[in-house]
């Protein structure tokens, strides 16, 4: 079974029943979507967002369609709640299967390189980068310990190296240089994580959702939330002989 076919997904569906997937960012756009997909699947979702009322609107949400969905306060700029929702999911859950990093904010759109404020480069690494390392860091025991370890980290093309240096690249008219570095710097992780994990059961991916129309993507942007959902559910569900380490789009690999 290659990693790109349909069948991939019902095997690791089967399985999938009374996993625990924590989704950042879940209240809304692309994480929430996410998290609706997963619970969809069996999975017990836990919702996870800076603002508690908006973590259990969503979680009510997704309990009225049925899903075993809970909420929790998760600012990917504060540890403590990060370390408070790491211990919540030892003490309540028993542990966690599935984490898909999906915060994350653009805030330099069409700002040349030359022109970067370097406190938005900052916040902007603040929430991509470090937010989604420490919120790995935090939950990695209780990943390794799952006999279905997944890491997905919500990335862009944009932070494709290969792209922004590519001249006929679809998006070479797209200048965001804080965001385009950041997605860059959580492909690393991506990549170092899987590397530390690779002799274990645990697969560590980047998902580019494509453009989709949320806050961050715009009403003009192609996709809805639900095709931008499909490759990070793919890659949050992937049979054991899936991929680690890589960067996907439309479950295809997207150049580094
Ligand atoms: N939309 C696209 O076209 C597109 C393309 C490529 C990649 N992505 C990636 O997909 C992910 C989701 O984006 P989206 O399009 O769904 O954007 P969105 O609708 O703007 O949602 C962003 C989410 O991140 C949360 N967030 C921001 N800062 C946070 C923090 N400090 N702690 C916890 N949560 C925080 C937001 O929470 P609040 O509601 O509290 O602000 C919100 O839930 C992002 O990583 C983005 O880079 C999106």
């Amino acid at each position: 079974m290659g990693p790109h076919s349909g069948s991939g997904e019902q095997v690791a569906e089967l399985s999938l029943k009374g996993m625990k997937a924590l989704v950042t960012g879940a209240n809304r756009g692309l994480g929430f979507e996410i998290s609706r997909r997963l619970g969809a699947l069996g999975i017990t979702v836990v919702i996870s967002a800076r603002s508690g009322h908006e973590a259990r609107d969503a979680a009510e949400r997704l309990k009225g369609e049925g899903m075993d969905a809970h909420s929790v306060i998760l600012d990917v700029h504060d540890g403590k709640t990060i370390d408070v929702t790491a211990r919540m999911l030892g003490s309540e859950f028993g542990g966690l299967d599935i984490l898909v990093n999906n915060a994350g904010i653009m805030i330099d759109a069409r700002v040349q390189p030359s022109e970067l404020d370097v406190g938005r480069l900052r916040e902007t690494f603040e929430t991509n980068v470090f937010g989604a390392f420490q919120v790995t860091r935090a939950v990695l025991p209780m990943i390794r310990a799952s006999r279905f370890g997944r890491i997905v980290n919500m990335s862009s093309s944009l932070g494709s190296l290969a792209m922004i240096g590519d001249r006929n690249s679809p998006y070479d008219a797209v200048v965001s240089p804080a965001y385009q570095a950041s997605k860059a710097a959580l492909n690393a992780l991506t990549v170092l994580f899987a590397k530390e994990l690779r002799d274990t059961g645990v697969k560590v991916n980047a998902a580019c959702p494509g453009w989709v129309r949320t806050a961050l993507g715009s009403e003009r942007a192609p996709l809805s939330v639900e095709e931008g959902a499909d490759t990070p559910v793919w890659l949050a569900t992937l049979p054991d002989d899936g991929p680690t380490g890589g960067f996907f789009n439309q479950r295809r690999p997207v150049p580094w």
